[in-house]
């Protein structure tokens, strides 16, 4: 069983950026600058926002983070995403989700220019996805497709088993494994809470990409002898002998689960870190869009 170290890739990510990125402030060239906007105060979006933001800092990258309060009315969100969009200096734009529910997610993925959409939710950025055209991928599944290319991971053929259809993960995923290229060329079955026999389809999973939000779900019987398994899961679970008063649960149960993998993902340091540095990947090609080198 190798494990799929994100961590590690995703430092060499970002080292790899920061080198171009120093390579560009010699030439007098435009930097990267990423805008992340932050409504309310929820904790796992303030860690995740932070991470990005810290990121941003030690790969030499500029970065703007906008917080509003929870009861920002949205005409001032869209209004500052506007803002944001008619900025040169502002190479992404990312507003960091769940939003309050007075605010529609939708209206303000619509309102980001699609030039700036590093998050990759824009339809535009989707139907450019799905028509195989160059377009910025959602995060998650690219940090993903970057952790398979880094280890080699060998997709074509194989048959893929996403476990969840969100526009943020298991929808564009699937869809990327299954684009006529690498990592891709898979067969991929997406699975969801309507999906009947979802052990039985598991069981023929080459490549499982668990991406349902419950905590250690897919089981050792689940798993076939030599599968991938991709873990997206980041649930906080109450845990009264930690410190922060909770532990990060992946939706696989890994002690488990690793033995029977050829390859698997751990949580935390599996996808979480590859996701941020998929969104600088996104925000560097976005700044070379308007500066090239
Ligand atoms: N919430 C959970 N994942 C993401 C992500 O990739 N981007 C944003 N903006 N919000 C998220």
């Amino acid at each position: 069983m190798q494990m799929l170290d994100g961590k590690l890739v995703s430092q060499a990510v970002k080292d790899d950026l920061k080198e171009k990125v120093a390579t560009r402030a010699a030439a007098g060239k435009k930097l990267p600058h990423l805008a992340a906007i932050l409504v309310g105060n929820n904790g796992a979006s303030e860690t995740y926002v932070a991470s990005k933001v810290k990121s941003c800092a030690e790969t030499g990258f500029g970065s703007t983070l906008i917080r509003l309060d929870s009861d920002v009315p949205e005409e001032e969100l869209l209004m500052k995403i506007k803002e944001l969009n008619d900025d040169f200096n502002i190479d992404g734009i990312l507003v960091q989700l769940p939003l309050p529910k007075h605010i529609s997610e939708q209206k303000v993925i619509e309102t980001i220019a699609a030039s700036k959409d590093v998050d990759g939710f824009h339809p535009e950025s989707v139907g450019r996805m799905v028509q195989g055209l160059p377009a910025f991928f959602p995060a998650t599944p690219y940090g993903i497709l970057l952790l398979l290319e880094h280890y080699k991971v060998e997709t074509k053929g194989k048959h893929a088993v996403v476990i969840g259809r969100s526009n943020i993960v298991g929808r564009p995923i699937s869809i990327l494994l299954n684009r006529n290229d690498y990592p891709g060329n898979c067969t991929v079955t997406v699975c969801h809470s309507h999906t009947p026999n979802l052990k039985e389809i598991c069981l023929q999973g080459d490549i499982i990409v668990a991406a349902l939000g419950r905590p250690e779900f897919l089981k050792a019987d689940m798993v076939k002898e030599g599968a991938v398994v991709i873990d997206v899961g980041i649930t906080r679970v109450a845990d009264p002998s930690k410190k922060s008063g909770f532990a990060i649960k992946g939706d696989v149960d890994f002690n488990q689960v690793a033995p029977k993998c050829s390859f698997i993902t751990p949580v935390p340091g599996g996808v979480g870190p590859m996701t941020i540095a998929a969104l600088m990947m996104n925000t560097f090609k976005s700044c070379l869009a308007k500066d090239p080198d």
